[in-house]
């Protein structure tokens, strides 16, 4: 049989592990894509994958709707995994037994290796953590199938077959509360299913170089930087691949934090040598966000200014030469997410500020789109692009201008702009960065307090710290920042910022709350 050398396949039966699965597939150094359960085995076989993992899915394969799976998927001869519902389809599908034996299993559960623990449990632990969540259990293993693990709820916690090349493990090995997941999801991989680790981050850059060569030509590009870390590492694969003929477009809509220009006008560009066109709307924006308090009227407004601004640099570099490219910075969770897979050109709100129009006249180029974050940032350090840009927390497009509760105005804004570096400039120092998602920091523009300063009472604003802990911004936490780093910032900002006289701290989850005020 031919090596196969596509993706391993994950095969989403509706769990929300499924991209994470696909991620720790990665981590093991192996290229891997999510598919949803309704895919055909012909579709699925189209790809060519050098293996197939059955996510997580509903609790019983025996409830309602529960969703099925071709058996001829798991007979194709190709390697397969499956992970607690898709363990299950499994061993039904090979012919062993799976039973609602009324023993769940929720959270963490210790499993015990059985015999020698085969290829995917030896010499681990002859007890040890998983994270489980199953109302059925494998009872039986399929004919030929070793039993390589045990939990005092599932008879058969894990199975395996060598010369099959196919396993499974009933808890979910890409949890990180299963401390041996990843060492036994690479077994899989590496030593049952034979698959060479070779998805390393020179290898990404060196292909998705090449798969932009290829598909530019000699043709020129356009890139919108944002500050933010996804169209600065795309912008840096394709200047990599084409050189000068990729020129990026920087708008400052007056709405950055302190010191971002220079970091993409002076770091950016002394990194990659791109050829860099920075359009100064500050007043642009300024005017057309006079007098106007209301958050959903500012994004939109905000929005509406930037691809003016954009259209406007592009008209002005097509008078120069023929940019048939754009360049974005689209993501594998938003592949995923809007439906994807081949073909979407959806233009992505990159820019994060509402998207650009799709009658842009561009094929668009998009290196990242295989990839899911920590890996763009992994190819951002090995293109050499400084930490303050690679290492960056998520910033909203239309930026301060969000963060200022009432109307936006210049004095305002360096206020805030004031405000916010030394919040930033703290929990840098504090090493508190790789804690914290992000933290906003906002001013309540509308909102005046007595304080006293020196000999004199002031009448200043509220300055909120939003720090939020959190995986992926959909929920998050606040951060249980140390009582001195707090205080170190609130001196210091009522000290240093003259319209502040109190600092407060935002202790509130997402949800209810969001992370930005607005
Ligand atoms: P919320 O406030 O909805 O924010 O909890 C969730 C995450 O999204 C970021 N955010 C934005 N990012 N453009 C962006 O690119 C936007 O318009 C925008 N609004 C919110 C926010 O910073 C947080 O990370």
């Amino acid at each position: 049989m031919p090596s196969p050398t596509g993706p391993v396949l994950v095969v989403d039966f509706g769990a929300q592990y499924a991209q994470l699965i696909a991620r720790r597939v990665r981590e093991a150094q192996v290229y891997s894509e999510v598919v949803p359960h309704t895919a055909s085995v012909d579709e699925i076989l189209a790809k060519n994958p050098s293996a197939i993992i059955l996510s997580g899915g509903p609790s019983s394969v025996y409830e309602e709707g529960a969703p099925s799976m071709d058996a001829a998927l798991v007979k194709a001869g190709v390697p397969v995994f499956g992970i607690c519902y898709g363990f299950q389809l499994l061993a039904r599908a090979l012919g062993g037994d799976v039973e609602a034996t009324g023993a769940r299993e929720y959270g963490r559960t210790q499993v015990q290796v059985a015999g020698d623990g085969g290829t995917l449990h030896h010499e681990l632990p002859g007890s040890h953590p998983t994270w489980m969540s199953h109302g059925d259990s494998v009872t039986k293993a399929p004919e030929g199938y070793t039993v390589t693990a045990t939990s005092e709820g599932a008879p058969v916690a894990g199975f395996e077959n060598l010369e099959a090349r196919i396993a499974g493990v009933q808890y979910h090995p890409e949890v990180h509360h299963s401390p041996y997941g990843q060492e036994v999801l690479r077994r899989f991989l590496h030593d049952v299913a034979g698959i060479r680790p070779q998805w390393t981050t020179s290898s990404i850059v060196e292909e998705q170089v090449a798969r932009i060569r290829e598909q530019v030509g000699d043709g020129r590009a356009i890139c919108g930087l944002s500050g933010g870390v996804d169209s600065a590492v795309a912008a840096a694969l394709v200047q990599r691949a084409i050189g000068d003929r990729l020129t990026c477009v920087f708008v400052d809509h007056g709405l950055l934090r302190a010191g971002e220009r220079g970091q993409v006008e002076r770091d950016y560009v002394a990194a990659t040598g791109v050829k860099l066109v920075t359009v100064d709307a500050r007043e642009r924006f300024l005017d057309a966000l006079a007098g106007v308090t209301d958050p959903e009227t500012k994004r939109k407004i905000i929005g509406r200014e930037f691809i003016r601004v954009f259209e406007q640099a592009e008209r002005d570099l097509k008078a120069e030469g023929d940019y048939k490219f754009l360049v974005q910075g689209t993501l594998y969770p938003d592949v995923v997410e809007s439906g994807g897979g081949e073909g979407t050109a959806n233009i992505k709100s990159h820019h994060n500020v509402g998207g650009l129009p799709d009658d842009l006249q561009f094929e668009l180029v998009e290196p990242l789109r295989l990839l899911f974050k920590d890996e763009v940032r992994r190819v951002g350090t090995e293109l050499g692009l400084p930490e303050v840009i690679v290492q960056r927390q998520p910033f909203p497009g239309p930026g301060l201008g969000i963060r200022i509760i009432g109307e936006v105005n210049a004095s305002r804004l360096e206020t805030l702009r004031a405000a916010d570096a030394i919040a930033r400039e703290e929990l840098t120092a504090a090493g508190l960065d790789g804690e914290i998602w992000q933290c906003p920091v906002v001013l309540l523009a509308d909102v005046r307090s007595v304080g006293v300063q020196g000999d004199g009472r002031t009448y200043g604003h509220p300055i909120v710290l939003r720090p939020v802990s959190s995986e992926d911004a959909m929920t998050a936490d606040w951060t249980r920042l140390p009582y001195e780093v707090l205080e170190r910032i609130s001196t210091r900002i009522t000290n240093e910022v003259a319209e502040v006289n109190r600092v407060v701290l935002d202790v509130t989850s997402k949800p209810p709350g969001t992370i930005e005020w607005e």
